[in-house]
């Protein structure tokens, strides 16, 4: 079965949307549609345990930015850059003793800049994040070790935008 969206909610709200993945290949191809809607500017909040996917994702979406290396844990740098058909900074903050750390980084200047960005354990700064992103969390299923959940919660209404776009071309199939 292909990759799918599963169904919304409203939750605290905020509306989640659902995708579900069975497989890697799955979700590196939401990670693929998502890259392919970015735009300057954008910003993705990622979460979920470790090994639930966040790289993966991460990775769907530098192809679909067209970014030609392939995009890789920056558990060690912090930031990693990339040139697509935008600017990608991708981050993790996993290893980040204090979330104030993030002035000191400047990532601010990547925040509001002119690329896409991807946040890795988001929530660990998310007094540092701007209100205007798109959160995800992805969740393993129990039942089956390649499954998971995808769950996109946009904040604002350009993300609002974007996951109905995401949306209308998971169901196109492209
Ligand atoms: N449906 C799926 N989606 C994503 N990854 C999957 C899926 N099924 C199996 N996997 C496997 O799970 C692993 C996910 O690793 P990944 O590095 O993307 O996780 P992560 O969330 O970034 O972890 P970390 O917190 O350590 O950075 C990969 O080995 C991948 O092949
Ligand atoms: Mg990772």
């Amino acid at each position: 079965m292909a990759l799918s969206f599963d169904h919304w909610r409203f939750i605290g709200g905020f509306t989640l949307y659902s995708f579900a993945a069975r497989s890697a290949a799955e979700t590196i191809r939401l990670g693929e549609a998502l890259g392919s809607l970015l735009q300057p500017g954008d910003l993705i909040a990622l979460d979920g345990d470790l090994g639930a996917g966040k790289t993966c994702l991460a990775g769907g979406i530098g192809r679909g930015l067209q970014v030609k290396e392939r995009v890789k844990s920056p558990s060690f740098t912090l930031v990693n850059e990339y040139q697509g058909q935008l600017p990608l900074y991708h981050m993790d903050v996993y290893r980040l003793d204090n979330p104030s750390e993030v002035n000191d980084l400047g990532f601010d200047e990547y925040f509001y800049g002119a690329g896409a960005v991807l946040v890795e354990w988001a929530q660990k700064i998310l007094d540092f994040l701007p209100e205007q992103r798109l959160d995800i969390i992805i969740d393993k299923q129990q039942d089956d070790e390649n499954a998971r959940d995808i769950k996109l919660i946009p904040h604002g209404s350009r993300y609002e935008h974007l996951v109905r776009e995401l949306i209308a071309h998971v169901h196109a199939g492209d």
